[in-house]
């Protein structure tokens, strides 16, 4: 999907990252964050992030978004947006980028107070390792 047709999906992505941005359990850090993601026909997902007691089994938004997703039987996505609880744009984190990546996520919508910052994902993950990588080794399959 080219940046131009992304543009009329922006608006109902946000408000969808926002609605779900107050379902967020987040007990511990108290960073309330909200994402969705958009599949290629039009369905959004959405996701929050997810502290439980085990600290470490956690999840943030965009994951469970694209998680959610995939349990409804989707495999590529096209868009993530990500709200946060600063007014800042939120950055995916790095384990985050590899998901998305790996899932087919071109572009990372970042709203923050007074406007959207949009960035492929190419900018957020250069040289990414690839599923590919795995399926051409000579090795792959002995
Ligand atoms: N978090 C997200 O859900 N998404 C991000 O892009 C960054 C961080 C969550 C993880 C954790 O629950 C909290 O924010 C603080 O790191």
């Amino acid at each position: 999907m080219t940046r131009e047709e992304l543009e009329k999906y922006i608006p109902l992505m946000i408000e969808k990252a926002k609605e779900a941005q107050k379902n967020s359990y987040a007990p511990f850090s108290h960073f309330h964050v909200g994402a969705s993601v958009l599949t290629e026909d039009g369905t959004i997902f959405t996701g929050t992030n997810v502290e439980p007691p085990v600290m470490n089994l956690g999840i943030c938004a965009e994951r469970l978004a694209v998680y959610k997703g995939i349990s409804e039987g989707y495999r590529k996505f096209v868009a993530v947006c990500v709200v946060g609880p600063t007014g800042k744009a939120l950055p995916p984190c790095g384990a985050c980028r590899q998901i998305l990546f790996d899932f087919g996520v071109e572009w990372v919508i970042m709203p923050y107070d007074g406007g959207t910052l949009i960035k492929s994902m190419n900018e957020l993950l250069p040289g990414a390792f690839s599923e590919d990588m795995i399926e051409t080794w000579e090795g792959h399959g002995s």
